[in-house]
């Protein structure tokens, strides 16, 4: 069994990651481990070695932690046969035992892992796997908007759906599965920003600090089939009683029938109008239900070799090793703008 080393939260404030050895997880029957070549950072990452007691209570420590995650398959399980040893791939990691991202080794679920296509390199797959996660959630799964799932080529619905927070890394993911999913999509995001989400295929992009952005937003979805709306991030000290949550609440609430319902990849406000819905999406529960396995097994393989989806955002390597880690945390936490932080292992 090889030997293993991660970068540990050994408790809640602890700073920095303590980078020192770990159990070697072995792949269970449908499971894989891979020699993790790169890893990307996310808010919760950061949030949960801040203050992972109050947000996480259930974690425990010490902890390893990550979710995004690329690298070479080290060993298959007996029940394996997408993937043999020294494919390259990325996956989904859960932060359960032997399956945090931040470590040499980790243990993928089949069926949330993707093989890269050739001219990809890991630290540019590392990006996808929970801004897919949670878009995929939010988008496809029976309790929430329940949208048609991807195809390649899509299967064009005629219905309209709004983004809200298109640069960030859960909505770059979040466009394009949606278009591949057959709808068109109007997203916000800042000016500088639009025509790189309408190259991920957004038809209309919008400006989330205009002061008109709500009825910019309903003028815009006037007279189209309404498919609901994904909103993305939390409220900004811009503008702290309006979250993205609630300024699709209101959008929706005032268009002209269609599905009033709202996807939210933070907690959803308490207080909805009448006709309208809205629900927390969760980017792990994909691991339990048809969703995780018709994006990463049925759609992303074929639409990835194909260019019908690409690795967004751009990757930004700011570190190598697991060492380098920590200072990524510190990048992230200052903030990113259509971009995704990532660090070579
Ligand atoms: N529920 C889950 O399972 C789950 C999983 C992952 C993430 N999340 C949550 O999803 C959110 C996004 O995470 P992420 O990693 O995708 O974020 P991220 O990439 O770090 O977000 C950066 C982006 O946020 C955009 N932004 C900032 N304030 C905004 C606002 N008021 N409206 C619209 N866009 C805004 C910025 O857009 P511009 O630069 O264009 O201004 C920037 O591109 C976070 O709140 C995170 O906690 C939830």
């Amino acid at each position: 069994m090889p030997s293993n080393t991660a970068a540990w939260l050994t408790k809640v404030g602890a700073i920095p990651l303590d980078v020192k050895p770990a159990p070697y997880t072995p792949p269970t029957s449908h499971q894989i481990v891979i020699k993790n070549k790169a890893v990307a950072i996310n808010p919760a990452d950061w949030a949960i070695q801040k203050k992972g007691d109050m947000l996480f209570p259930w974690l425990a420590y010490p902890y390893i932690g990550g979710s995004d995650v690329a690298g070479e398959v080290a060993e298959i399980g007996s029940s394996v046969t997408r993937f043999k040893v020294g494919d390259r791939v990325f996956g989904l990691a859960l932060c359960l035992a032997g399956e945090g991202a931040f470590q040499e080794y980790t243990v993928l679920r089949d069926h949330m892992t993707c093989r890269i296509p050739g001219a990809l390199s890991y630290e540019t797959a590392s990006v996808i796997p929970l801004g897919l996660a949670t878009a995929a959630s939010g988008l496809f799964q029976k309790g929430l908007l329940g949208l048609q799932h991807p195809s390649v080529p899509p299967k064009p619905t005629g219905k309209t759906l709004l983004i809200w927070g298109g640069s960030t890394s859960v909505g770059c993911n979040a466009i394009q599965l949606a278009v591949a999913a057959g709808y068109e999509v109007i997203t916000t995001a800042s000016p500088k920003n639009f025509t790189y989400l309408k190259t991920l295929g957004a038809s209309q992009a919008f400006d989330y600090n205009s002061p008109t952005i709500i009825p910019n937003l309903i003028t815009a979805l006037a007279g189209k089939s309404l498919a609901g709306a994904l909103a993305i991030g939390a409220a900004g000290a811009h503008a702290p009683d309006q979250s993205p949550a609630t300024a699709c609440v209101q959008v929706v609430s005032a268009c002209d029938g269609g599905h009033k319902f709202v996807a939210c990849a933070q907690p959803p406000p308490d207080n909805l109008p009448e006709g309208v819905s809205a629900k927390f999406c969760s980017a792990s529960s994909i691991k339990d239900d048809e969703v995780g396995r018709a994006v990463f097994v049925d759609f992303l393989p074929r639409a990835l070799e194909e260019g019908a989806f690409v690795a967004a955002p751009e990757a930004e390597v700011v570190g190598r090793g697991l060492e380098g880690i920590q200072g990524a945390f510190e990048v992230q936490m200052k903030g990113v703008s259509a971009s995704k932080i990532v660090v070579s292992l």
